[in-house]
């Protein structure tokens, strides 16, 4: 949430900005396994010692985590490869509305706290690599857009993964998200490609859990369309997708929601909210249409999947649960991104205005939706008719 926690100069780490998360034990390690273990007894000494004596500090610096017991996964992994294989072509199209997944050679994500990853894991740091759009973990047990499409691709074909979002984020960030994207990928024009945004949760300001006033909803047009005009000109043969803007009540307000079973704000207060995030709503659905006329290299379309979301994330049992949330029961968790990529996924193939809106997300069977040769045209709002 807060301004400029991480400088923006760490974006430009190549290729895909990602801290590793979990180191592979290559038999090549046990060698030299008596030396380390000598070196691990001294060092645990040293940090038990370190310990005893800055007890305190320690408590308060390093935040408490604990790591959610469960975890989504695609399990359906090889089936949905061996179905989709089957209707791989190796044209690339000319129409934006003739794009299937495996014609996608880049993957871009612009946004908030949200997209980054933030607090999805023990710290407070962007985590990319487990974001809903761009996240990298074996699919079998953490589930992102990136990772599936890696696994529909041919496999002569390559997929770049980039994700820009930054905690703190509104939509006046966008342009220079942007920007950076456009400088790292401008040699792939000819390349079909996929940019995520998901923006808003911060321009409420004072409204949400911010401080600055509100961004009003023209200012949130003109940020979000400077933005599409940068893309379309700088990266043709691009599909936008807008993320439509849940309810307060999944994100902004689930604290409050599980704390004290109340929505957060006065009545008043709230309606403003309310409100506010209808007419950004409103601002992403004009936008789709603006950008759906006369082109060919160009689409932009809302996925509205937790639109109509408006309660706290609750589970498969119908029970409210935190396990969609990170320690401060807003930023979604390692296992929150998984849920919240599942249910993307099928957004994606939904004929625009028949778009799933209030997605399940308390399903938690460990497989995605299967596409084959009737359901994997990627949905824009022209090919969404007559089909
Ligand atoms: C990938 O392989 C297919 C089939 O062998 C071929 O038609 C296509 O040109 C190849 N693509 C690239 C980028 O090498
Ligand atoms: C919409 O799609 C149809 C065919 O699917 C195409 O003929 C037409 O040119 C497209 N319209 C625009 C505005 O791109
Ligand atoms: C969305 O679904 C939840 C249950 O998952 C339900 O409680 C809620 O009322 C639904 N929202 C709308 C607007 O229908």
């Amino acid at each position: 949430m807060s301004q400029n926690y991480y400088d923006f100069d760490d974006y430009l780490d190549e290729p895909l900005l990602l801290r590793s998360s979990s180191s592979s034990t290559s038999p090549s390690k046990f060698k030299h396994s008596k030396k380390y273990l000598v070196l691990f007894a001294v060092m645990l000494t040293i940090f038990l010692l370190q310990m005893s004596l800055f007890k305190k500090s320690y408590q308060t610096e390093v935040p408490k985590f604990v790591e959610n017991p469960k975890f989504l996964g695609a399990k359906n992994i090889a089936e949905c490869v061996r179905e989709y294989n089957k209707i791989i072509d190796f044209n690339t199209p000319e129409n934006v509305d003739k794009v299937y997944p495996h014609h996608i050679k880049v993957l871009g994500a612009l946004g908030d706290s949200i997209t980054a990853g933030a607090l999805s894991m023990i710290d407070d740091t962007r985590h990319v690599e487990f974001s809903f759009i761009s996240g990298n973990e074996p699919i079998e047990k953490q589930i992102s857009i990136y990772s599936i499409l890696q696994h529909l691709r041919p496999e002569n074909s390559t997929l770049l993964n980039y994700n820009f979002a930054q905690p703190g984020a509104t939509s006046e960030d966008l342009m220079r998200q942007a920007t950076y994207l456009a400088s790292k990928i401008e040699t792939r024009k000819q390349d079909w490609k996929i940019i995520t945004i998901f923006i808003g949760t911060n321009d409420v300001g004072n409204l949400g859990l911010g401080f600055a006033p509100p961004i009003g909803s023209e200012k949130f047009r003109k940020n979000i369309e400077n933005c599409l005009d940068y893309i379309e000109q700088m990266l043709p043969n691009t599909i936008v997708m807008l993320i439509g803007l849940p309810k307060p009540q999944l994100f902004l307000e689930a604290r409050s929601l599980w704390i004290e079973n109340k929505r957060a704000r006065s009545k008043s207060s709230q309606k403003a909210l309310d409100d506010l995030l209808e007419s950004y709503q409103k601002v992403l659905y004009d936008l789709q249409e603006k950008y759906s006329k006369d082109r060919k290299k160009f689409s932009v379309v809302v996925q509205p999947f937790i639109t109509e979301y408006n309660i706290i994330f609750t589970d498969d049992k119908g029970k409210p649960s935190k396990i969609f949330y990170s320690d401060d029961i807003f930023h979604p968790s390692k296992l929150g991104h998984s849920i919240m990529a599942k249910h993307l996924w099928i957004n994606i193939f939904e004929p625009v205005g028949k778009k799933t809106t209030n997605a399940t997300l308390g399903d938690f069977s460990h497989s995605i939706q299967c596409i084959s040769k009737d359901n994997s045209l990627i949905r824009t709002p022209n090919n969404s008719f007559n089909k």
